[in-house]
């Protein structure tokens, strides 16, 4: 008698329980203030009332910093017609220690995936987007190997123009991070004092492309 009773009570509990987790709970009862448990966002693309322009997707405050973004570069973009920004940016140094092999590595492999196509696999300026000109795309990439302009151009520039852009060439700052676009850069400065004395001047564009060959 003791034993059923035991066992019926353990069914019971069974039961109870399996009635009380299938019991989802739909109603949440009276909401005060449903401003506080309910989000008023707005769909990421649709209109917004709140701003003049009706737009909801909006611009990071200026000067917000991103999670993450260790180094802070002080120079801002230049506005139109203006350069003082980009000439003082040759001031700027690489924050970054010397690059070691792992790191070099990895900073050739963004290069590759980001820039190669249009500076080229081997930083001749003549990537696939490019080709002597026969490629789609309708400027020039700089010769970062092989052209005493960017031999000498002080990486701060470079940084200034691969995190603004620079004429047709886009802004890099959203697809790497301030360390990835030093990282990139210190791998171009390596490749450049590798494969060409750093002062040596190029004539004309045909000593470029004698160069770039090699
Ligand atoms: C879509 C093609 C394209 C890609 C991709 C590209 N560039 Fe460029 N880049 C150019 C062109 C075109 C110029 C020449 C801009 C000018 O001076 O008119 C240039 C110029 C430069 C310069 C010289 C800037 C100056 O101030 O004169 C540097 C440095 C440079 N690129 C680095 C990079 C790096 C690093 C990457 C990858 C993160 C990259 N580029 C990706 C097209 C490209």
């Amino acid at each position: 008698m003791k034993k059923l009773s035991v066992i019926s009570f353990v069914l019971f509990m069974v039961v109870v329980a399996a009635i009380s987790c299938s019991d989802v709970k739909r109603n949440r009862g009276k909401a005060y203030m449903p401003d506080m448990s309910d989000s008023r966002a707005y769909e990421t693309y649709s209109h917004s009332p709140v701003f003049a322009d009706g737009q909801t997707n909006r611009e990071p405050v200026a000067g917000t910093i991103k999670r993450g973004e260790v180094f802070t570069f002080h120079l801002a973009k230049d506005n139109v017609g203006d350069t003082a920004n980009y000439f003082a940016s040759k001031a700027v140094r690489n924050p970054l220690p010397a690059l070691d092999a792992v790191d070099l590595k990895e900073a050739e492999r963004l290069y590759l995936i980001n820039c190669g196509i249009c500076h080229g696999a081997k930083l001749n300026g003549n990537g696939p987007l490019w080709k002597d000109g026969d490629g789609p795309y309708p400027s020039k990439p700089a010769t970062l190997v092989g052209d005493a302009k960017y031999e000498n151009m002080p990486e701060g520039q470079m940084f200034y123009s691969v995190t603004y852009g620079k004429n047709l060439m886009g802004s890099y700052a959203s697809q790497l991070n301030a360390k990835q676009r030093w990282m990139v850069i210190a791998y171009i400065k390596s490749k450049q004092t590798k494969t060409q004395p750093v002062a040596a001047p190029v004539a004309d564009s045909a000593a470029v492309k004698t160069v770039a060959a090699k």
